[in-house]
């Protein structure tokens, strides 16, 4: 039998559910779980705070590779240089930030061994752009969800709305089809499904109909040790 530990990657934009299909699998399973975007927001901020020009690659390549970022469990924190950053990168400017830092491979190749670190058991669901295609491309369960731009953007206005903050939705439409374009069309790991990724669209599905969906894949494609 193979002692291989089992991961599952979830692709796609952000807005597609990614984030919390990839924790309720990760819950359901008692896997680990890595969230990728949030390396690259925590870099993008490190570089802002750190006043490191966001089009200085040889610069940003050398924080990614000594960025002291560490992800805490219970509760779940996630700490630069000893601080607490887990709303800070969470804001629209920190995202841009994190897309435009994404897009140089020097920064990529510097976290790539990072995020393969994750990899323990019982097993894993990564979270990100390249993770089916990149970072795990032996994964045993690759998932890759879409929906309209629209539909995302009226999703992150909800949230940001239930965070108190109001913003228009042409503002937010505009930004996200900048982002996914920008992501779509860097040279290194752009945002495409794995060949072998299942591709699902969530514009009209409830997450946790897009859950049971997983869920079945998973049960038909790996077998769980308890
Ligand atoms: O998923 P997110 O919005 O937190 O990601 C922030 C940015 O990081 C996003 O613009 C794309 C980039 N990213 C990436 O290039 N590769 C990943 N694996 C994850 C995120």
């Amino acid at each position: 039998m193979s002692s291989k530990v089992p991961v599952i990657t979830v692709d796609g934009p952000s807005g597609g559910g990614k984030g919390t299909l990839s924790l309720m699998l990760a819950k359901k399973l008692g896997w680990h779980f890595l969230d990728s975007g949030a390396l690259y927001r925590v870099l993008a901020l490190a570089a802002i705070r750190h006043s490191v020009a966001l089009d200085n690659h040889e610069a940003l390549a050398v924080l990614a590779a000594h960025l002291d970022v560490i992800f805490k469990h219970d509760p779940q924190e996630i700490l630069l240089e000893g601080q607490i950053v887990t709303m800070a990168i969470r804001t629209e400017e920190c995202g841009g930030a994190a897309s435009q830092v994404a897009a140089i491979p020097a920064v990529r190749t510097a976290l790539l061994e990072r995020q393969r670190a994750f990899l323990e058991a019982p097993g894993l669901v990564a979270d990100g752009r390249d993770m089916g295609t990149v970072i795990f491309p032996a994964a045993d369960l690759k998932i890759f969800l879409e929906a309209t731009a629209l539909e995302r953007a009226k999703r992150r206005q909800l949230q940001l709305k239930q965070q108190g903050i109001d913003v228009s939705l042409d503002g937010l439409f505009v930004e996200i089809e900048k982002r996914d374009e920008r992501d779509k069309q860097r040279s290194v790991s752009p945002l495409v499904p794995a060949h072998d990724a299942i591709v699902i669209d969530t514009t009209q599905m409830p997450i946790e109909k897009v859950f049971e969906t997983v869920m079945a894949h998973v049960n038909e494609r790996i077998s769980i040790k308890t």
